[in-house]
């Protein structure tokens, strides 16, 4: 009782509720699963589990490598997003790149089919044993006045990329803002005579000029940084390349509007033409997207375990057997994603439609499924088919930063499944289900 109380008083209601409209086993609310699909992932699988789908995982790709560009393109995949070998397969295959944020993930990577010339890496952590990876191929932007420092006192002759922060950023939250002077990602703008300095001091050529400004981007404010990218480029002769990053915005809501790649791209393309005119320099151009890639392809199958009402004045809450040790954005960000309730056929009909609050199965009254947008502290009820012990929940558009960007293990619960839906329409698991043992494999006791 008492932890009920705690629970309730860290919350607070979202002054403006925003409710959602969720049809009760609407199967057409459901990105690509079937609700025989559901039952066949529940009995083979269990939940909760991701569920990846290769066909949009494929189409998605297919749609980045159509981006305009002047003089050569190429795109990687931001593999933080969702980095399960399976993915990254299918990504190989269609002739992506990856952008690695760290030397695990290039690791990843290579496990998982990559050539090391194919990898560019932007990391906070250049560790010392990432000369060799330099040495084997993997391209390394340079994202501080001091890796400057780092890497050219290794004195291994391979050219960079340098990471800036352009003193403009766009996300669709602050947290997922990263250009600006709040922002410690890349090197800073006004940096960029001593950037240029310590270059020309350890003799490193700059091949690479690399700008990421946020997640869920401003279009706009992305068009914008791609013309003062462009000027960083000016200040260095020997740059050849310019990655403009990832951030495109994606739709998971009816409410929001995703980022067109043409309309983004197509001024680019001329801006790049221009440039060629002015200066002769016929620059290729990179993205790194992961949200795009990968958002819309993977659902988390869970059961409804609980249901609880905290009666007039309070809500009725729901309780998934998965929470924040699966999907963080929400409790973060104030994410939204859809939420499919999806009952037994023959009861479905009966159904009322009410409002109801999601919740996770960690006792932490912020492991909260339904938050107002942008403000994770706030319960936001919505509006959805009375859920009951046993139901299906699937939650959708959870490709991106949930998987991989989880409270892994807390309150011991062992990390979900990972199964893949093939093009040939078939189940298979990517990633098993974590055991107990290896939940606590690593301990010592002495
Ligand atoms: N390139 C770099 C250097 C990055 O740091 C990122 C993301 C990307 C590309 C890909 O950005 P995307 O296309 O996915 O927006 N956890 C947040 C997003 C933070 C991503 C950090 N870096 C989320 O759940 O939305």
């Amino acid at each position: 009782m008492k932890k009920r109380i705690i629970c309730e008083s860290s919350r607070k209601l979202a002054t403006k509720p925003t409710i959602f409209i969720v049809k009760v086993n609407s199967m057409n609310d459901l990105k690509f699963l079937s609700r025989e699909e559901l039952e066949q992932i529940r009995m083979e699988f269990g939940t909760p589990s991701f569920v990846y789908d290769e066909n949009t995982l494929r189409e998605k790709a297919q749609e980045l490598q159509a981006f305009p560009h002047a003089f050569g393109f190429f795109p990687r995949y931001a593999m933080k997003a969702a980095p399960t070998a399976a993915v990254l397969r299918i990504f190989n295959e269609e002739g992506l790149g990856i952008d690695a944020s760290s030397i695990f993930e290039v690791e990843r990577a290579i496990r998982s089919g990559f050539g090391t010339e194919s990898i560019s890496l932007s990391t906070q952590e250049l560790a010392d044993d990432f000369r060799y990876w330099a040495q084997d191929g993997v391209k390394i932007n340079l994202c501080s006045l001091n890796q400057i420092r780092k890497f050219g006192s290794w004195k291994l002759g391979e050219p960079v990329g340098l990471r800036f922060n352009p003193g403009t950023g766009s996300g669709g939250t602050n947290r997922t803002n990263v250009g600006g002077p709040s922002s410690s990602f890349g090197i800073w703008k006004d940096d960029l005579e001593k950037a240029k300095e310590l270059c020309e001091e350890f003799g490193l050529e700059v091949e690479r000029i690399h700008t990421h400004i946020g997640s869920g981007s401003d279009p706009e404010v992305w068009k914008k940084v791609a013309g003062m990218s462009l000027d960083l480029v000016r200040a260095f002769p020997s740059v050849h390349t310019l990655n403009l990053g990832g951030g495109f915005k994606v739709a998971r809501m009816p409410d929001e509007t995703a980022t067109d790649l043409q309309e983004i791209g197509e001024p680019v393309k001329n801006i790049f033409r221009e440039f060629a005119k002015e200066t002769g320099r016929k620059l290729k151009l990179e993205v790194e997207p992961g949200t795009f890639l990968v958002a819309h392809a993977c659902s988390l199958v869970s059961s409804i375990q609980d249901t609880t009402d905290t009666g007039s004045g309070g809500y009725r809450f729901l309780k998934l057997d998965a929470g924040m040790t699966e999907l963080l954005r929400p409790s973060l960000y104030g994410a939204q994603h859809p939420i499919n309730i999806v009952a037994d056929p023959e009861e479905a009909a009966q159904r009322e439609t009410i409002e109801q609050v999601v919740v996770g199965h960690c006792c932490e009254s912020g492991d909260l499924l339904t938050p107002a947008p942008g403000d994770p502290e706030a319960l936001a009820p919505r509006e959805m088919p009375r859920g009951e012990i046993g139901d299906f929940c699937v939650i959708d558009s959870v490709g991106a930063y949930c998987s991989s960007m989880t409270t892994k293990n807390y309150n011991s619960f062992p990390e979900a499944a990972e199964v893949l839906k093939k093009k040939e329409g078939n189940l298979a698991l990517i990633r098993k289900r974590q055991t107990f043992e290896q939940l606590i494999e690593n301990e010592v006791v002495s």
